[in-house]
């Protein structure tokens, strides 16, 4: 029997009575479905799970994205073409150097950010997978974004219906002061427009749809736009509309990227192994098409 017990007041789940290491049957799948419409962040603990067996439980929530290669120069895959490897380890089993660009990439992982906003279709939801852990630190951080909406003050609300953020991976490695992209890179992830507000088909619920990766709001200038994305930012990830999560191997955490932001917290990667698998589903439509033009701002 699937059982679902709340963890937070606003959203975050954990789900018993499932086995991920078996292919899961349709009606216990449409309890866990029910409970990722609602509850937008889904805990499974267990054994840690097999590749094959992450890929084929994640494809029952739609096609998954291919990992892009290019943060990760003349390196070979330690996972899968269709897992994002979130770890520390390179593929004969060592901790990644100081400077390993893969290693420098992944600290942007520390902002919140909702993931592949800056691709023109982006993530519907994302699976991570735990395998090996430090020993302190290491921990993923939610937030509800629906909540945040639901609380920002009415005049707020009425501001920024309807805008159009510029989504770009640039802008968040930018914060993190890393620079390290080649001309092909740049030319495989261009700037993307996104919808700042949406209503989650889960849940029926408005949600903000915001990320490290929002540069600025499409028609304003700049530093406006900044500023209005930074107090958003602020605003969404108090407190009380947070979780945060300290993995164990073999836990395994589902997230709604259309309505959750999430970070990854610091921990001593020279020194401790953390082994992290993440299957991304693909959304259906960019966001700003899926409204046929009915928005405010963009060009
Ligand atoms: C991710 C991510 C956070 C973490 O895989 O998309 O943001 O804690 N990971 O590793
Ligand atoms: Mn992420």
């Amino acid at each position: 029997m699937v059982t679902v017990t709340k963890l937070h007041p606003l959203f975050m789940a954990e789900i018993g009575g499932v086995d991920l290491t078996i292919p899961i049957p349709a009606a216990d799948f449409a309890e866990i479905e029910a409970a990722f419409h609602e509850h937008a962040v889904l805990l499974f603990r267990g054994e840690p799970i097999s590749e094959a067996r992450q890929v084929a439980f994640s494809q029952h929530f739609g096609p998954l994205i291919p990992t892009t290669n290019y943060h990760r120069v003349g390196e070979k895959n330690r996972l899968r073409a269709e897992l994002a490897d979130v770890s520390n380890i390179d593929h004969e089993g060592r901790l990644l150097a100081a400077d390993n660009n893969r290693r420098l990439h992944s600290q942007a992982n520390q902002l919140w950010h909702t993931d592949a906003s800056f691709k023109h279709v982006s993530a519907r939801c994302s699976l991570l997978s735990a395998h090996e852990v430090p020993p302190s630190g290491g921990e993923t951080e939610f937030a509800d974004m629906r909540a945040a909406y639901y609380t920002l003050p009415e005049d707020r609300k009425r501001e920024i219906e309807g805008l159009v953020a510029e989504h770009s991976i640039y802008r968040s490695r930018e914060q993190m002061g890393f620079a390290g992209y080649n001309e092909a890179a740049r030319a495989e992830l261009p700037p993307v427009q996104q919808v700042l507000t949406r209503t989650h088909p889960g849940s029926g619920r408005k949600t903000l749809y915001l990320a490290a990766h929002a540069s600025h709001i499409i028609g304003w200038p700049v530093e406006k736009g900044r500023h209005l994305i930074a107090e958003l930012m602020d605003h969404a990830t108090q407190p009380q509309f947070t979780y945060r999560h300290e993995w164990r191997v073999g836990d395994m955490v589902l997230w709604d990227n259309r309505c959750t932001m999430h970070r990854a917290r610091p921990y001593d990667d020279l020194i401790y192994r953390r082994d992290m698998r993440r299957s991304t589903v693909s959304d259906e439509i960019n966001t700003v098409e899926a409204l046929g033009g009915a928005y405010a701002n963009a060009v």
